[in-house]
């Protein structure tokens, strides 16, 4: 698959089917996306590539603690304009997208829960990065959690070349205790993101999303070309 399809197809899914995804395509994507740049090629990334009875303890654990939500890397607790409009615009298409009002409480419940669930996905790939990089004397080092960013792109651009959907998902991390637990992570390691993966379900109206960019022109200037 031509980069530029790949990067024009891949979108975040957030609906999908059940099949499960086969060990050898997920391994053909991880090998390919580690050539992925890191600083000084540190290559920071850890992978925890979970599917079956693992994830269905995950997904049930999530859902069940639904409360106050604690990821090892910190939520946003603020966004500033002009991000808070564009985070707003993307939660309203979604919101209509799925046929639930505004005003409708207990939907918005069922939604968010949706989310803890990985959106049914049957697999999901956690990245995560070792504590000790991340932490540097009273400051923090954000480069790691970066190139995290950066294979984890690779691996969204390479499922789409296999016709699997991706979304990356803070929610998929937000309880880092439970993932701990069921996957035997240590606390030394910090749990960045994870990467839903499946066939996406196509026939469901949310996928029908696609995101908006503001233009080129908004969000850039250019020096020395005339
Ligand atoms: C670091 C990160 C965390 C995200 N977390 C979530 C999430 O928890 N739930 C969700 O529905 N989407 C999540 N997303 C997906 C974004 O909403 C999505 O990438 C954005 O709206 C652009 O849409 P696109 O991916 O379809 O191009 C996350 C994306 C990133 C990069």
């Amino acid at each position: 698959m031509d980069i530029v399809e790949a990067i024009n197809q891949r979108k975040s899914i957030r609906a999908f089917e059940s099949d499960p995804v086969p060990k050898e395509i997920l391994k053909e994507i991880m090998e390919l996306a580690l050539r992925a740049p890191s600083y000084d090629n540190t290559q920071p990334w850890e992978f925890a590539i979970v599917t079956g009875k693992k994830l269905e303890e995950i997904r049930q654990a999530f859902v069940e603690k639904a409360e106050e939500a604690n990821p090892d890397i910190a939520l946003i607790r603020e966004f500033p304009q002009p991000y808070d409009t564009r985070r707003r615009t993307l939660g309203r298409k979604v919101l209509e997208l799925k046929g639930i009002k505004r005003e409708d409480k207990e939907k918005r419940m069922w939604w968010l829960l949706q989310g803890l669930r990985l959106f049914e996905a049957p697999c999901v790939i956690y990245i995560h990065i070792d504590r000790s990089f991340y932490r540097q004397g009273d400051k923090l080092n954000i480069w790691p959690v970066f190139d995290c960013g950066l294979v984890a792109e690779n691996i969204m651009l390479l499922a789409t070349r296999y016709g699997l959907g991706t979304i990356p998902q803070i929610q998929a991390v937000v309880y880092p205790d439970v993932l701990r637990k069921v996957l035997g992570i240590p606390d030394s390691k910090l749990i960045v993101l994870g990467i839903a993966v499946g066939y996406p379900d196509w026939d469901d109206p949310v996928n029908q999303l696609r995101s908006e960019r503001e233009p080129l022109d908004n969000v850039s200037t250019w020096y020395g070309f005339d």
